[in-house]
């Protein structure tokens, strides 16, 4: 199945490789390591923050210190994009939890797809077991690998991704480093990729520590947010869990317009969602439960972008979604109180956590 544009998107990016950086090698001391090297040093692999759990930290065996190095690079490097100027951060942003603050994204050459990038946080949970607002990759490798195998995106991609690599003659040595040896291929590029996607761990939230006993973590106002969220408003039915998500597909109304009477009313969904992976219509307009860690960070919300506030989709969640023929039966009208509506927002800030943070390398193999 072909996937949407947006999704083929981060991919093309890695199809047609522009021309590689070369360049002079620049200052380190003339023997010593390479200033790339001296201003990315191997780290070691991060600490759980409270409230990420072991499954959640799971790194496994295969994520060690150097492909985490590697990955990181190779996550930030524009030149892995046909015009030079697209990485995965492009549209992962650290500053909004490795989402984008952007209704939906924007790739190479401006192209505009149909979703937003979703957050890449605690993604090394092992049960995880769908990926994409439609679910259609089943592994984070398959994640970063799958789209680029595609039939209809293939030949050059994988070869294109490798050329440029092997030409850029600084990062051979980061392969070996990681892998043992110097060969550079898909397999590799999307291992070390998925290596530093695994250490981006969110914690230590207002919420987690509230949850581990600390009395003072959450004020009156997030306390309440807390209860409505596990209580009335029932929120937890589908966000629930260390990662706020059931990784199951429902449909919210997000995205319907009523289509012209007598129209096939799937039309309504201009983004069919789950539906055209399964081909079951019953799935039509249902998209992945996202995860609620970090979502302050990153409005507008849901797979396109469409709700501009947290407190508009709180509101949304009020009036129980928007009426269509596909509506989830959890979603029903909550009868919530202005005040209550405030709370739910406050407890939602109160998810921010910590310990994903990064910058840009800056510097990059050359
Ligand atoms: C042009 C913007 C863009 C770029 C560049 C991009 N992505 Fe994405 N990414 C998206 C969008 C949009 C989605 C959601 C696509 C969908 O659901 O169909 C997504 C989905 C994902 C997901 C699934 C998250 C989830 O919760 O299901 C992961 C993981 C991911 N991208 C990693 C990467 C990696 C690794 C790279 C670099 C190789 C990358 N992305 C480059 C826009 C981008
Ligand atoms: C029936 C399952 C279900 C219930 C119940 C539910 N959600 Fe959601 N939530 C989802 C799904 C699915 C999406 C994504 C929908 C889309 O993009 O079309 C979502 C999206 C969101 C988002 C946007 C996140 C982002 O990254 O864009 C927020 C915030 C949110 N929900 C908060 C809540 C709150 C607060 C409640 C309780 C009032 C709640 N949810 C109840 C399934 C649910």
């Amino acid at each position: 199945m072909r996937p949407s544009l947006s999704a083929t998107l981060p991919f093309l990016l890695l199809a047609a490789c522009s021309a590689p950086g070369k360049g002079a090698v620049p200052a380190g001391t003339p023997s010593g390591p390479p200033a790339w090297e001296l201003e990315n040093p191997v780290r070691p692999l991060p600490t759980p923050p409270l409230g990420v759990t072991a499954e959640l930290s799971d790194l496994g065996a295969r994520v060690t210190p150097a492909k985490v190095r590697l990955g990181r690079w190779l996550f930030y490097d524009p030149r892995l994009s046909s015009d030079g100027k697209v990485s995965c951060a492009s549209c992962h942003k650290p500053s909004a939890g490795f989402s984008e603050t952007e209704p939906v994204s924007t790739g190479v050459d401006g192209k505009k797809g149909n979703r937003k990038a979703p957050p890449v946080l605690n993604a090394a949970f092992p049960i995880y077991p769908v990926w994409f607002w439609d679910g259609r990759a089943s592994s984070l490798e398959e994640q970063a690998k799958g789209p680029m195998q595609n039939p209809l995106e293939m030949g050059m991609t994988h070869a294109g991704i490798e050329a440029t690599l092997r030409s850029i003659s600084g990062y051979g040595r980061y392969f070996a480093e990681a892998f043992g040896d110097e060969r550079i291929d898909v397999d590799r590029v999307a291992e070390a990729i998925v290596a530093y996607e695994a250490t981006r761990l969110s914690g230590n939230s207002a919420y987690d520590r509230w949850d581990a006993g600390g009395a003072g973590a959450l004020d009156e106002k997030q306390q309440l947010g807390r209860r409505l969220f596990f209580g009335k408003a029932a929120c937890n039915e589908c966000h629930l869990g260390a990662n706020f998500t059931d990784s199951r597909f429902h449909n919210l109304g997000v995205g319907w317009r009523k289509p012209p009477p007598g129209a096939d009313p799937s039309r309504g969904f201009a983004d069919p969602g789950r539906a055209k992976v399964t081909g079951n219509p019953a799935d039509t307009g249902a998209f992945k439960t996202p995860t609620l860690r970090d979502v302050s960070r990153r409005a507008p919300y849901m797979h396109d972008g469409s709700v501009a506030t947290l407190r508009d989709v709180v509101l949304l969640y009020d009036r129980g979604g928007v009426a269509n023929p596909w509506l989830s039966a959890e979603v029903k009208p909550l009868h919530l109180t202005a005040d209550q509506v405030d709370a739910l927002v406050a407890f939602l800030g109160a998810l921010d956590g910590e310990g994903f943070q990064d910058v840009p390398p800056g510097t990059f193999p050359r």
